[in-house]
């Protein structure tokens, strides 16, 4: 294995200061995704992010910011999943942005609550075909034989909804991370970042600097 050890950057390109930062970290995080994308970092909607078993176990996937408003953060998946069945016993989890061509890192904690069958129904509809199609056919995060029963389910689906309208499968949908903590991460010189953290207090948000 390469020799890590002496991997390490310095983060030079900007600051994060109380002045010139929004008082709603819903705004803040909206100005930032935006710049990410101004930026073509790779994947800016990309977020980490992580649910807890009911044993207490964590685990961390990545899935994609679908919609991100002043309630919350939207994001679609398999609700039988693996991250589906931990979201129904515990509904706390967390997510994690890393921009790394910006030097940039958002962390949010929260409450996690089911999108309506209706905000779930608007996003599918706009999927592309194959994306519906491989919604119905794959069992997210069941052990399956191989890749060709996973082809052949695929096939089957297509062949089902040649020409149809394709519905959204009912175990398919979208969640809202409703948040109750959010930081923004800033590297600088020296090791010495800038982190900002808001917390939620009977409605309104208190911001605070934190060491890095
Ligand atoms: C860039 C990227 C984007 C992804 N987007 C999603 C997504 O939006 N929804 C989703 O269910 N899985 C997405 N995945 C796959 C998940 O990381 C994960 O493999 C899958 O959801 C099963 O996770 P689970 O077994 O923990 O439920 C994405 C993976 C990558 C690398």
């Amino acid at each position: 294995m390469a020799n890590i050890r002496h991997i390490r950057k310095d983060y030079t390109l900007k600051v994060l200061i109380e002045k010139e930062i929004s008082p709603n970290p819903l705004l803040q995080f909206s100005e930032w995704l935006n710049e990410a994308i101004l930026a073509e970092v790779l994947e800016p909607t990309a977020m980490a992010l992580s649910t807890v078993s009911s044993e207490g176990r964590p685990s961390s996937r990545i899935v994609l910011l679908k919609h991100a408003t002043i309630e919350g953060f939207d994001f679609f998946t398999n609700q039988q999943s693996k991250k589906g069945k931990h979201l129904q016993n515990n509904s706390f989890a967390s997510l994690l942005f890393f921009w790394p061509e910006l030097e940039r890192q958002v962390r949010i904690e929260g409450k996690v609550q089911m999108l309506s069958n209706e905000e779930s129904d608007n996003y599918f509809d706009i999927r592309p075909e194959m994306s519906k199609i491989g919604a119905w056919a794959s069992p997210q995060s069941s052990i399956i034989p191989n890749r060709k029963t996973l082809e052949d389910w695929f096939k089957e689906f297509e062949e089902i909804y040649h020409n149809k309208p394709i519905k959204r499968p009912p175990h398919w949908g979208g969640y809202r991370l409703v948040p109750e903590l959010i930081e923004f991460w800033q590297g600088r010189v020296n090791r010495l970042h800038d982190r900002i953290e808001y917390t939620l207090h009977n409605g309104a948000w208190q911001l605070h600097r934190l060491a890095p």
